[in-house]
């Protein structure tokens, strides 16, 4: 079938979708593949959809409406097959709080957090997390809206700045330690990568735009530590549901204990981005990895 890739999208993160689509659109046109680019508007995706002729979606709109269930509804609806996770997990890996909610019930390793609602009495955060601590908002991606607390008096504006990306905000206890990520691809979970940063943390700036970024492949943690990730990681993704690709996000603290922060559906796929450096670590090129992520949709 003609091969629509989704990318685009209303949300904070079209930028990042907008290079994820032409990456991918290139990479199945070179693969021989009849397919068909659609920046997706959110209002019109069944016409537009219908207009394209496709018989299947390859989905790399980010963030709110493409990644939190919203458009794998529409495509339910319009009977199209599609790429990725299905509508529960992507609206439950969307929501930071309760994946890790649900984690926490599998007895997986999460970080302490708070849950904060629009209005709602503040209560004293670095009381209960101590500092340094995050403020995000629960639905948001590339790390948009969020903000680490070094001081008391950091708290106002970083709920503003978290509150104006969604309605609920979460509030979690900094682990100190290293920031790592695992692919999950086909069943698979691909070798971690640890991510360093001299900014605060692996901000949007850290993950797009600068140049000062450095990702460790072989991750350096050890074999141990390595394979102790990839289980956790494959633990998560299906205590969620998730389907076909994804990507699962840790901190490790100074002793060695992985917490999970969050699984996202519908990866980035720029040239600075970490499940195309994974799975280029593990032989797949980004064409190769298009298509095994194509090839697990339509099992
Ligand atoms: N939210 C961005 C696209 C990522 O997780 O890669
Ligand atoms: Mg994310």
């Amino acid at each position: 079938p003609r091969v629509a890739v989704l990318y685009g999208g209303p949300s904070g993160e079209r930028e990042v979708s907008l290079e994820s689509g032409r990456n991918v659109l290139q990479a199945l046109l070179q693969l021989g593949l009849d397919a068909v680019g659609i920046d997706v508007e959110a209002r019109r995706i069944g016409a537009q959809l219908h207009a394209s002729g496709a018989g299947m979606a390859f989905n790399v709109t980010h963030g709110s409406f493409g990644e939190d269930g919203v458009l794998q509804g529409c495509l339910e609806a319009q009977g199209i097959p599609y790429t990725g996770s299905a509508v529960l997990a992507a609206a439950l890996s969307m929501d930071k709080w309760r994946s890790k909610q649900l984690w926490r019930a599998e007895g997986l390793p999460v970080p302490e957090g708070v849950l904060l609602r629009r209005a709602a009495a503040v209560p004293d955060l670095c009381a209960m997390l101590g500092l340094p601590f995050y403020i995000k908002p629960n639905r948001a991606g590339s790390s948009l809206g969020v903000s680490k607390i070094k001081a008391a008096g950091d708290i106002a504006a970083a709920l503003a700045a978290a509150f104006a990306q969604d309605s609920e905000v979460i509030c979690e206890g900094a682990i100190l330690g290293r920031e790592a990520t695992v692919a999950v691809l086909d069943g698979q979970a691909l070798p971690p990568i640890v991510i360093e940063t001299p900014r605060e943390f692996y901000d949007y700036t850290a993950k797009y735009l600068a140049d000062d970024t450095r990702y460790l492949l072989p991750s350096g943690l050890g074999e141990h530590t390595d394979r102790q990730l990839q289980a956790l990681a494959l633990r998560a993704f299906a205590a969620l549901d998730g389907r076909d690709w994804g990507r699962v996000d840790f901190m490790i603290d100074a002793a060695g204990q992985p917490f999970l922060l969050e699984m996202n559906s519908v990866p980035g796929m720029t040239s600075h981005s970490l499940v195309p450096m994974a799975a280029a670590a593990a032989g797949q090129d980004f064409n190769a990895l298009c298509s095994t992520i194509l090839r697990a949709a339509q099992r």
